[in-house]
């Protein structure tokens, strides 16, 4: 079946809904995004769930992560030009859901170290940035460009750090695994 809008008119909501359809249908991972920066006089860290991510040139190492304009993490990434991303273990699924909103609850050790947020273990990678303890792997990103696309913005990072399994690891988390849709 083909749609459009047709050239005498408006979008009709058949075509809307076909088109969303058709763009939540596009494969993609689903990651955590990791951010921190000094705001409102302190130290805030965020971590996000988030699909609209990819790897976008070899040489240098370039990974781009579309952020919500409004989103906490937008301003965290925006001061901080960092962000990591956590890639989870298929059976991790249920983790995502805790970061869908701002993070409020987080836990610190006696020696003022942020160990866990939304009752999930961290640790900063080496620009600061949050990473998810459980994460099969991840990756420590440098902002080096960003693109005002409207309702998100495109933040194009240098993989500057990484961390995984020596060999092949578990298969990691992808869109498919879970119920949800985000984009179209
Ligand atoms: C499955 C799924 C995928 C998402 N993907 C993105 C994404 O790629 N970019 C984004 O900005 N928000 C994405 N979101 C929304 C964010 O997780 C979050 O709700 C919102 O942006 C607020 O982020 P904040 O905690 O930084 O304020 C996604 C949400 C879900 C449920």
């Amino acid at each position: 079946m083909t749609a459009a809008p047709g050239p005498e008119g408006p979008e009709t909501a058949a075509y809307d809904r076909l088109r969303r359809r058709v763009l939540w249908s596009m494969p993609t991972g689903l990651y955590v995004i990791g951010s921190r920066a000094e705001l409102g006089g302190g130290t805030r860290r965020n971590l996000m769930t988030a699909n609209l991510v990819v790897q976008v040139a070899t040489q240098p190492k370039l990974v781009a992560a579309a952020i919500d304009a409004e989103a906490l993490t937008r301003r965290l990434v925006e001061a901080g030009r960092s962000f990591s991303i956590s890639l989870l273990a298929r059976e991790d699924r249920a983790v995502v859901r805790r970061f869908v909103k701002p993070v409020t609850e987080t836990e610190v050790d006696a020696s003022g170290t942020t160990v866990s947020m939304a009752g999930e273990a961290i640790f900063d990678a080496p620009s600061g940035v949050p990473v998810l303890s459980r994460a099969v792997s991840w990756l420590d990103c440098e902002v080096r460009e960003h693109l005002d696309l409207g309702s998100h913005i495109l933040y194009v990072g240098e993989v500057v750090a990484a961390g995984g399994p020596d060999g092949e690891g578990p298969p990691v988390l992808r869109m498919e695994d879970t119920r949800m849709n985000y984009g179209g």
